[in-house]
């Protein structure tokens, strides 16, 4: 994500700091204790497959290769552009009215916050599809954060209330219906389609509950914002996770500075640059210091029922959540959650019981287990830490003071037990059949490696562990370096080509015929750069790979500015969703784009004269039918 201020993501600046130790450090360790490169540490699934029945039996029977397309070039082009023999509709591009009677979408941007409130979200992120066949089914899509010139006729510069409660209606959850009907997915009218912004009433439930101290700020507790990627839970609800909520508030105080864990978590005077706080006191920092509480959870959403409250779920810790990939284990949920910041850690959810009993008894499984954050050791295995009041140094004497206290302070906790510093921990996906898990670090300032990742790390690389047994309950694992990302031309050691060269993974996501699935967020103010290392690579893009032989394929490139995000398919895999982010954005490589002309960047999808650019859904589909990626 690219925000107000361009010259960096705030993402990219730490604000851990902790002496605790870097993967770069480990990585960098690891490879001169192996005496080879990158590619020689990586390696535990080639050497405990090697072997194998499965791989014996894989032999005989030569199965068909996974990526079946040809790889899509590389571009700068202000264009969607997918392989051969695959088609991409837009749906649902950014103020779609949510009913057939609701405000259209107007192209000048002059829509209300009360119209805004009855549209599609702005700048699509993480989704899910809750599937009623494989034509037509809920969709529920994250509306990361709001373009502060596009949003506007004119721009932000002075900055109102009116103004404050549209970026709040533009931010949030869409819950829609689609549908396949005569050759196109359409927007349907339904009972269930609704919009959560930042501005609907929300609660909270497990150790940080709602009546708790910590979240007693000024007014009800209300919305969700910054809402990046997401969960979908085996009990058909959806998750969204809350990850850059600092920037948000701010304050005009000459007097106010940022507490020890305010710091912790980023927040700072002027924010990200939103100007809330000039025109809502709930975002002044200074007047309302207690709202911060309020956000960085994991919020839990049933999209079936549409008047239900959504849940901020606090035993899953208090940090920047990318994401909350769920898996099942012994038949408990377990949820890997990235801390998208330079420097941060990766965590694990594990309920404590079987989450069909909890929910018979009434119960969330999201209320019940523990968390955990990641160590990762030199020898390529890792210990999972737990994040529990009262052991190891989260005592009394060190000034815990409940499981409350460790939860609304995560990443203290986290930086007490050891955990490992990653370069931006991004989003989490696990393999369908050999529950491997996969972890994007989108990039860094490398935390002192030497090897890899480099330092700094522009392009970021993937991660992999095998938790022990392949159970996600367990607290060991064993890890490697599935990609690092890059291009060769700016440095040797990245092994891609021209089609699949690529930066900062972001997005990532298996099908149930085991590609993985890799979206890209380079920077804008690194896109399409020679001084960046990043004049090959283009536009932001979507990648195929091949898990068993590394293989990997550009399938999707995405017009000027924008980031690709957000990952569902139909149970068939014939029809696959993904979200274009923030196209026409500020891009150092293409301008500013201005209230008088917001097409500065890009004005993809519409090319309208007079209009502008429009985050969106694409359905893409195999123009003979088949499966995605064949
Ligand atoms: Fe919202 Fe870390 O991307
Ligand atoms: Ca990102
Ligand atoms: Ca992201």
């Amino acid at each position: 994500m690219t925000r107000v201020n361009i010259d960096s993501d705030p993402d990219d600046i730490s604000s851990n700091p902790s002496p605790n130790e870097a993967l770069a450090d480990v990585l960098s360790r690891r490879s001169l204790l192996k005496g080879g490169t990158v590619v020689a540490a990586a390696g535990f699934l080639t050497t405990s497959m090697a072997g194998s029945p499965a791989q014996a039996a894989s032999a005989r029977s030569k199965p068909k290769a996974l990526l079946g397309f040809k790889a899509v070039p590389a571009s700068p082009a202000d264009a969607l552009t997918v392989p051969e023999g695959y088609s991409a509709q837009v749906l649902i591009p950014w103020g779609t009215p949510l009913s057939d009677s609701g405000p259209s979408w107007k192209k000048d941007a002059s829509n209300s916050a009360a119209e805004q409130a009855q549209q599609v979200g702005m700048h699509h992120d993480g989704m899910s599809f809750f599937p009623y066949g494989n034509t037509s089914g809920l969709l529920a899509v994250n509306h990361e954060y709001s373009d502060t010139t596009l949003l506007y006729t004119d721009g932000d510069a002075v900055m109102t209330k009116e103004k404050v409660d549209k970026a709040l209606a533009a931010h949030g959850v869409t819950i829609v219906r689609v549908r396949h009907k005569r050759g196109k997915w359409i927007r349907q009218d339904s009972r269930y389609n609704r919009r959560i912004t930042g501005s609907t009433p929300v609660t909270f439930s497990g150790p940080v509950g709602p009546t708790h101290p910590a979240l007693k700020a000024n007014g009800p507790a209300l919305g969700t914002l910054n809402n990046c990627s997401n969960g979908q839970t085996p009990w058909g609800t959806y998750l969204t996770c809350e990850e850059n909520w600092n920037g948000y508030l701010g304050t005009e105080s000459a007097t106010w500075t940022p507490n020890a864990e305010e710091k912790r978590y980023g927040i700072a005077k002027a924010g990200f640059g939103y100007k809330w706080h000039t025109a809502d006191p709930r975002f002044d920092i200074a007047v309302n210091p207690k709202e911060v509480n309020r956000f960085g959870w994991v919020v839990e959403i049933d999209p079936f029922r549409p008047g239900s409250t959504p849940v901020k779920r606090t035993a899953l810790g208090r940090t920047k959540h990318e994401g909350a990939t769920v898996v099942e284990s012994q038949g408990r949920v377990v949820v890997y959650m990235g801390d998208d910041q330079d420097s941060e850690y990766v965590y694990k959810f594990v309920g404590d019981a079987s989450w069909r009993k909890l929910i018979r008894r009434g119960q969330s499984p999201l209320d019940h287990g523990t968390l955990y954050v990641a160590k990762f050791n030199d020898d390529g295995t890792g210990t999972w830490l737990p994040l529990v009041f009262g052991k190891g140094p989260l005592t009394t004497a060190n000034g815990w003071t409940d499981q409350a206290d460790v939860l609304l302070r995560t990443r203290t906790a986290a930086d007490a037990v050891g955990a490992t510093k990653l370069d931006r921990p991004e989003w989490v996906a696990v393999h369908p059949d050999t529950n491997d898990v996969y972890l994007t670090l989108t990039n860094g300032k490398g935390n002192g490696g030497t090897v890899n990742p480099r330092t700094p790390n522009p392009y970021g690389h993937i991660v992999r562990w095998r938790e022990k047994h392949g159970d996600h309950t367990a607290t060991t694992f064993a890890w490697d370096v599935f990609v690092l990302s890059g291009d060769p031309a700016y440095d040797p050691k990245v092994k891609l080509g021209p089609d699949n060269i690529h930066g900062s993974p972001d997005g990532i996501g298996f099908d149930e015929s085991g590609r993985l699935w890799i979206q890209t967020d380079i920077s804008n103010s690194s896109q399409n750069l020679a001084s960046k290392g990043y004049d090959h690579i283009g536009n932001n893009q979507m990648l195929a790979a091949d898990p068993k032989t590394g293989e990997i394929r550009r399938f999707l490139v995405g017009p000027r500015g924008c980031e690709i995000t957000g990952l569902a398919f139909t149970p068939d895999q014939r029809t696959m969703f993904v979200n274009v982010q923030h196209p026409g954005e500020t891009t150092t490589a293409w301008g500013t784009p201005t209230p008088a002309n917001p097409r500065a960047v890009s004005n993809w999808p519409d090319f309208d004269p007079q209009g502008r650019a429009r985050s969106a859904t694409v359905v893409i589909t195999k123009n003979d039918g088949g499966k995605i990626g064949t």
